[in-house]
């Protein structure tokens, strides 16, 4: 089932064209990497198919309804979300069951499901033994860790993350990849991830997506091409 469909995309910042014609799509079930060297508007490309910043042209449709027929969950994991105000008043443990709220409406108490379903995430991500610590007191691998559990604890169908595993330790890296992979194909999870280390990824990835600088045009123009030498799934498209 389609999760994302980006068609024919152009995105401006003023007048400077940063995406040009870009298609894309992501099927439930399948673990799809986003690569390009800094600056090649992946995190742009990201905003533009969440709707956080409006395309000149062409058309973004995010399916409304998972498999099961509920309506869609999406979470999005910003660029440098370990960066948040270090005295955050929390504990790392009611930082990550504020995931469970959207679930449950603010105003519902949580019950043992929910708090069943935050150890788990905790535990996903090694920071189960930290749960009572202030986020304050956590380092910047260990805040996006957290970060990372909170989304979890969440449950959503479609995961958009932008360089999730920034600050984490290869160990760590290696088995929150894991984890996405097992989310895309056991439980068949959509994950549109931004990477710098393809290489790092590509055994857990199914296929990825390219963004690279048009050296034809007159402006800083990107283009997008889908790699087919892995495991690819669903329809590849090419802009
Ligand atoms: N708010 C903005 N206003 C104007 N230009 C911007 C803005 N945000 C980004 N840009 C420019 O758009 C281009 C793409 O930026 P973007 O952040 O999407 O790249 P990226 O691929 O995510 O880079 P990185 O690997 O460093 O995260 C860059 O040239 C950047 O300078
Ligand atoms: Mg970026």
């Amino acid at each position: 089932m389609r999760y994302i469909d980006v068609e024919n995309l152009t995105f401006y910042y003023d007048r400077e064209p940063v995406l040009e014609d870009i298609s894309y799509s992501i099927e439930s079930g399948e673990f799809v990497t986003l690569t390009g060297e800094n600056g090649a508007a992946k995190s742009t490309l990201i905003k533009t198919t969440l709707g956080i910043l409006k395309p000149k042209r062409g058309k973004v449709t995010i399916s409304k309804k998972n498999t099961r027929g509920e309506p869609l969950r999406i979470a999005y994991l910003p660029q440098q979300v370990a960066s948040f105000n270090a005295g955050f008043p929390s504990s790392v443990k009611e930082f990550v069951t504020s995931g469970r709220y959207p679930r449950r409406g603010w105003f519902k108490k949580l019950n043992a499901h929910d708090e069943e379903h935050v150890k788990t995430s905790l535990e996903a991500v090694g920071m189960w033994e930290y749960r009572d610590h202030r986020i304050g007191e956590l380092s910047g691998g260990q805040k996006q860790r957290i970060a990372i559990a909170r989304m979890f604890a969440s449950d959503p169908d479609l995961f958009i993350l932008d360089e999730p595993t920034t600050g984490m330790d290869d160990v760590s890296s290696a088995d929150f990849y894991r984890l996405m992979h097992h989310a895309a194909h056991k439980h068949g999870k959509s994950v549109l991830m931004v990477t710098h280390d393809p290489e790092e990824v590509k055994e857990y990835a199914d296929r990825n997506i390219h963004l690279f600088k048009d050296q034809n045009g007159k402006f800083a123009c990107f283009d997008l091409h889908t790699d087919r030498e892995q495991n690819v799934k669903g329809e590849v498209q090419h802009a």
